[in-house]
């Protein structure tokens, strides 16, 4: 159980010694030399393969991104593998592990560093943050893990570590909190091996110091650790307000020749732009979304197509979209313009660069 001592949470606060800042880096050194988990990225040191992680890792978890890593650095042993590659094979090999930008952005940052930097990732914050799809962090992850730079990651796990340790109050939306936190972050860094440390720090949170329940018990940095002195580690930080879901509605046409099936580039809206996709729109309501998919496929094929009853319903979420939906199969499916759809033998479609959702509908209807 954590100590009680609510009075160190509040008031005005102390800037501590350096030495104490020592100390908690050198428990955290210790801590990580000995519970690291042997993570695939982990075994690299080529600033590419790190890139490519750290792309995998914004937005989604290890235990997903594992197996994708290595099939992609099968693929794409390098980064002028991965510039040649046509974009089709890396949409294919990036399908089921979502934010499909991703996928696009470290294409042409590929190229445009195949072009420019003769085939190599640059060791500076200016000209990496230039690149497609390279924020702050993960600018700052690869220059510290691949280039030992000193620079701190700031993610939401390591917020908590810091706001905990501080005792900081606030969310990682207010300016004055991510101030204050990057603050200790500096403070904290180690200059000698930053990479280890971001990572140490992104591992404590991950598995000791928990949103919900942290284990204070095995922490290495509890000795120093105000949140834990307050009694309430779990107060710190402050939640950050959770994005409201949208409910949509979407309806799916089954267009079918034989064995194969009709696919289109994108679902609808925009969403899932990269990916083969059954024809669909989206709506208010089913029948608003059966309305719009039916002139959909008439400007798509200019034939007056009409939908059947549904076949299968789903429910499916795409980031902050909760959808349901029908699929509907289209009659007369002989007189469409060759351009118009992609038709793809069902057996095949597993391998193919197609969305969550089509894979989910093609469960459906083979089952
Ligand atoms: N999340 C983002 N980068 C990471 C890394 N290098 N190790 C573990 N988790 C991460």
């Amino acid at each position: 159980m954590p100590r009680k001592n609510p009075g160190m949470a509040g008031g005005r606060r102390e800037t501590p010694p350096a030495s104490f800042y020592g100390a908690l880096r050198g428990a955290l050194r210790a801590w990580f030399r000995a519970h690291a988990r042997p993570l695939p990225w982990r075994e690299t040191r080529d600033p590419y393969a790190i890139w490519v992680s750290e792309v995998m890792l914004q937005q989604t978890q290890i235990a997903t991104v594992i197996p994708y890593y290595v099939r992609f650095l099968e693929a794409f042993p390098t980064l002028t593998h991965l510039a040649n590659a046509p974009r089709e094979r890396l949409l294919e090999l990036w399908s089921g592990l979502g934010y499909y930008r991703r996928a696009r952005y470290l294409h042409q940052a590929a190229q445009h560093l195949r072009e420019k930097f003769a085939g190599r990732i640059p060791s500076d914050y200016v000209s990496l943050r230039a690149l497609p799809g390279i924020g702050d962090y993960t600018a700052k992850a690869v220059l510290s893990i691949a280039f030992h730079q000193p620079y701190a990651v700031l993610d939401g796990n390591v917020a908590r570590v810091v706001a905990r340790l501080f005792a900081l109050r606030g969310n990682l939306h207010q300016p004055q909190f991510r101030r204050a936190v990057e603050g200790e972050l500096t403070q904290l860094l180690s200059r000698r091996l930053p990479g280890d440390f971001n990572q140490a720090m992104m591992e404590l949170g991950q598995t000791i110091c928990l949103p919900r329940a942290p284990r204070c018990p095995v922490c290495p940095l509890r000795k120093r650790c105000r949140g834990f002195d307050s009694g309430d580690p779990e107060s710190f930080p402050l939640p950050l307000p959770r994005r409201t879901t949208e409910s949509h509605y979407l309806a799916v046409a089954l267009l079918r020749r034989g064995p194969r099936v009709a696919l289109v580039r994108g679902l609808d809206e925009g969403v899932l732009a990269d990916l083969w996709n059954f024809p669909a729109a989206f709506g208010p309501s089913l029948m608003e979304a059966r309305e719009r998919l039916r002139e959909k496929l008439h400007l798509l094929t200019h034939l007056a197509l009409s939908l059947g009853e549904p076949v299968a319903d789903f429910r499916h979420s795409i980031t902050f979209r909760s959808i349901r939906g029908s699929v509907y199969p289209v009659e007369g499916c002989r007189g469409i313009p060759r351009e118009a759809v992609r038709w793809f033998d069902l057996t095949g479609l597993p391998q193919a660069a197609i969305s969550q959702l089509a894979r989910k509908i093609v469960q459906k209807i083979s089952g």
